[in-house]
């Protein structure tokens, strides 16, 4: 099995993937981070557009990046964005995170180094109770 990174090299991932964001309306660069069962990262950038709507965020973006290359178990995502907090994931990432890995851990920084870290279950909790028998 590879190296499973660190949360060190997690969340340079996360800010390294930032730097791709498409954000000319909102101005808010996010970058995000997903590491695999198998050790490897895969990442995402938020994608607006004029349609504001259609936006999506870095943490979805990361999740379909790693389905989408056959991966499915998740351990960790990291998130990045300049703000005065770290940013929570919105609920239609919750949703998709939790589609996948309903304990996932989430960690978000800001550029000067605060942290926030919290698992999927507190941030949607009973994600799948009662909905398929
Ligand atoms: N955004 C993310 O990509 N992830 C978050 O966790 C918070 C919000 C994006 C969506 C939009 O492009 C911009 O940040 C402002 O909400």
């Amino acid at each position: 099995m590879p190296h499973l990174v660190n949360d060190e090299e997690l969340l340079a991932a996360a800010k390294a993937a930032r730097a791709s964001a498409y954000a000319p309306y909102s101005k808010f660069a996010v970058g995000a981070a997903l590491l695999t069962a198998e050790g490897e990262v895969f990442t995402g950038c938020n994608v607006e557009n004029l349609s504001f709507g259609l936006t999506v965020c870095a943490e979805r973006n990361a999740v379909f990046a790693a389905v989408n290359a056959g991966r499915r178990s998740f351990l960790r995502i990291a998130v990045c964005a300049d703000s005065k907090e770290p940013v929570a994931p919105c609920g239609a990432c919750r949703q998709v995170l939790a589609e996948f890995a309903p304990d996932v851990e989430v960690i978000s920084i800001t550029l000067t180094g605060d942290e926030y870290r919290a698992r999927m279950s507190e941030l949607l909790p009973r994600s799948r109770a009662g909905i398929l028998g």
